[in-house]
């Protein structure tokens, strides 16, 4: 699947006082260095991380970037196709991989996490091999791509051994099988993998910080295709969007009391273990807490002292309550939120329990499948905005004026709402398009009510008090292996 390295069609403009060549966008394919004089900046547009961004800084250097994973301790360069790598970086074999940029050689992916990044870009088609099971994947398309319909030169190669899923000897034959056919390709490897193999490129998003963090890692994306002007527009109006929904909840609470302000359970169970409550000691302690204070309502959360803890030999405690433990603590909240897809089977279970719980018995249960049974740990990534629209409508701190009327998109009612779906891949047409995730409709409050000059649905961020929380910590990824492996 390697595509033709074309002689790219550089934007160029010519600076008519020093007469430098001067690009104005990054270029889609290789360059002539021979055009451009030496202290041509290839890289016009640049990714910068968010303030919130503990895990990756990239710098640039005219002819080259280099990108750094702080998170697993790792740098990775990347210089223009057509230029040549820089000596005095590569000689001494610092960085883990040195790349061509835009990068044409294939990705290998290993979490379903790294897909929509690669799909918003419209570099699905980069995608040549998933490592793992497949049937975790969510996007129609990639789906695709993975099955047999697909035509022999786009098909995507599936790296998975079921007879023997955790045996990583198999698995990493598997990869060294690939890469000695796909030389070029870079395998994206999640927190947990083994980023010291060859070609492995870290990608540690899923340890950051707060939810604007987490999707602000589209720029490392964007940075192996020399997208990066892509990505900042998607990456600046997403957290505008974001940022307007907090404003709106803000004042929507302005004259409420802490102490009356939407209380949510957060909670799912599991099997042969106990329940998990959500616990917010602080705003970015975990990215439903982040979600929570955004929207001005808060978690219900495990009393000190309270329940038993496991710690899977790890250095982090995860606690869990017994039922008793869990109904005294749970059963009053007029919201839950089960941020799994095994409720039914539970309910099924503890009927005479969970009857007890106030949410439950007027249907104000949700579970995380309104997206379709996995999205919430794939394109959920991508709409961040959206999840915080859903959760603000169902606690009141939206705008109750927005000129739309939104209807929920993550948060699956259990008792009255079907399982989502992610749609159905129009082939062809559809495998070579960007994915453009749905965006959070917001009538900034202010600007209706006439109080501030209108700008639009979203005013822009203000860095400065910006209220953003923490992601899929360990323990979330951990919660969802397991609660997928028990399901
Ligand atoms: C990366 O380096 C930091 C600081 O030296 C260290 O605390 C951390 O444990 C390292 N992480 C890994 C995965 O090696
Ligand atoms: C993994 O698979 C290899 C190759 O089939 C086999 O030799 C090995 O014993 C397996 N390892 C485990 C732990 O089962
Ligand atoms: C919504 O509109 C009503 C009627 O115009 C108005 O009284 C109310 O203040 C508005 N609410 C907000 C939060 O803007
Ligand atoms: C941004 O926040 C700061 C600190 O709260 C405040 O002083 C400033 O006026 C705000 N700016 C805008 C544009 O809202």
């Amino acid at each position: 699947m390697k595509l033709p390295i074309a002689v790219a069609s550089v934007f160029l403009t010519l600076a008519a006082s020093s007469g430098a060549s001067v690009l104005t966008a990054n270029p889609q394919g290789c360059i002539d260095p021979t055009a451009y004089d030496a202290d041509t900046d290839f890289f016009p547009d640049k990714f910068v991380p968010d303030e919130t961004t503990d895990l990756i800084t990239i710098t640039y250097h005219n002819t080259y970037k280099i990108i750094t994973n702080k998170f697993s301790n790792k740098s990775y360069l990347l210089y223009q196709c057509g230029t040549e790598p820089p000596e005095n970086e590569v000689k001494y074999g610092w960085h883990h991989v040195v790349l061509p940029v835009p990068h044409t050689g294939g990705v290998a992916i290993t979490e379903t996490v790294q897909i929509p990044p690669l799909e918003i870009l419209g570099k699905r088609s980069e995608i040549t091999a998933y490592i793992g099971n497949p049937q975790y994947v969510s996007s129609p398309c990639l789906n695709h791509l993975m099955s047999d319909d697909a035509e022999e030169e786009e098909m995507v190669e599936i790296i998975y051994y079921p007879d023997d899923p955790w045996n990583t000897t198999l698995t990493d034959e598997g990869t060294a099988d690939f890469l000695s056919r796909n030389p070029e390709a870079i395998v994206l490897t999640g927190p947990l993998g083994n980023v010291d193999a060859d070609r492995a490129w870290g990608d540690a998003s899923t340890q950051e910080r707060t939810n604007v963090a987490t999707f602000d890692w589209l720029g490392m994306y964007a940075a192996l295709f020399n997208l990066e002007g892509t990505a900042n527009k998607i990456i600046t109006d997403t957290e505008a969007r974001y940022q307007c929904l907090a404003d709106n909840a803000a004042a929507v609470e302005s004259d409420i009391q802490d102490e009356d302000k939407p209380k949510i359970l957060w909670a799912d169970y599991f099997d042969g273990i106990g329940w998990s409550i959500g616990e917010c000691p602080t705003w970015d302690a975990s990215y439903y807490c982040e979600f929570a204070q955004h929207c001005g309502a808060s978690i219900i959360s495990r009393p000190e002292g309270v329940g038993f803890s496991e710690s899977y030999g790890t250095d982090t405690l995860y606690w869990y309550l017994t039922d008793d433990e869990f109904l005294a603590l749970g059963k009053d909240a007029a919201t839950w939120i089960y941020p799994s897809k095994t409720f039914g089977d539970v309910y099924d279970q503890k009927k005479d329990i969970l009857d007890q719980f106030k949410s439950v018995q007027n249907k104000n249960v949700y579970d995380t499948q309104g997206g379709g049974p996995l999205a919430w740990y794939e394109q959920r990534l991508a709409e961040y905005d959206v999840v915080a629209l859903d959760l603000c409508t169902l606690v009141g701190t939206a705008n109750p004026n927005s000129s739309s009327i939104h209807v929920r998109k993550w948060f699956r009612n259990y008792f009255t709402e079907p399982v989502g779906t992610q749609g159905t891949c129009n082939v062809p047409e559809d495998i070579t398009l960007a994915y453009v995730p749905e965006q959070a409709e917001c009538t900034s409050i202010q600007s209706s009510s006439g109080g501030f000059p209108s700008e639009g649905s979203a005013t822009a961020a203000n860095s400065s008090q910006r209220t953003s929380a923490a992601f899929v910590s360990v323990l979330a990824i951990v919660a969802g292996i397991v609660s997928t492996v028990l399901a």
